[in-house]
């Protein structure tokens, strides 16, 4: 079962040994970018494993090479996966061994330099008529992208409440910021980290995921 935070009601750490061990190889700093990218993807599908224990199932009547049966099948739509972009593409890999049907949506945003804030230069969703969204971002850091990224599919007609947060690094901070705009919003990571740096990363964190899985 994920780990709580007493501070953070809707945040689920995961602890699966096999994901914390590929956390690890994550923050070595040592990690090539196309092992790193590797890992990205591989730790994504034991997030996604965990945001997806609650999808809907039916019933339905298939044939087993022995005698008929009444078998479970998913019973609402696959999810539909949105990438924050750069970081969140590695993730992307990783959910669609889980749901290979999922649409897949993405979202740009840059720090304006002078004010600090994102500002969104690219989104694009697929249809998503009744599907859950998994919006995928490997580091919750100050919260400001994920935010804004939320507010962005609010503007496409999503709820918070048909979204989960899947990431790999959280800051306190960024829990935090994102959990006061959005208090009931589902957030799974593999790890809690200490703290946010002057520089807004995140201690003692993985550097830049972006530039580890792509090179910067
Ligand atoms: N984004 C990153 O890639 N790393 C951090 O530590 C913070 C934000």
């Amino acid at each position: 079962m994920p780990r709580r935070d007493p501070r953070f009601p809707t945040l689920e750490i995961l602890d699966h040994p096999l994901l914390l061990d590929r956390l690890t190889q994550l923050r070595d700093r040592h990690t090539e970018p196309a092992r790193f990218r590797h890992l990205v993807a591989e730790a994504a599908w034991f997030v996604g494993i965990e945001a997806t224990r609650d999808l809907a199932l039916g019933a339905r009547r298939i044939e087993t090479p022995l005698m008929p049966m009444e078998a479970p099948r998913l019973a609402e739509p696959t999810p539909l996966l949105v990438a924050i972009l750069c970081a969140g593409l590695g993730m992307v890999e990783g959910l669609l061994q889980l749901l290979p049907d999922a649409p897949v949506g993405h979202l740009g945003h840059y720090r304006d330099p002078a004010s600090h804030r994102p500002v969104a230069y690219y989104a694009r969703l697929p249809a998503h008529r009744g599907r859950r969204v998994l919006l995928l971002d490997p580091m919750l850091a100050t919260g400001g992208t994920a935010v804004a990224a939320m507010a962005d599919l609010a503007r496409h007609g999503i709820e918070p409440s048909r979204v989960t947060l899947l990431c790999l690094l959280a800051a306190p901070e960024g829990v935090l910021a994102l959990t006061q705009a959005y208090p009931d919003l589902r957030i799974l990571t593999a790890a809690l980290d200490e703290r946010l740096d002057e520089r807004a990363y995140i201690r003692p964190g993985l550097g830049d995921a972006g530039d580890r899985q792509f090179g910067g």
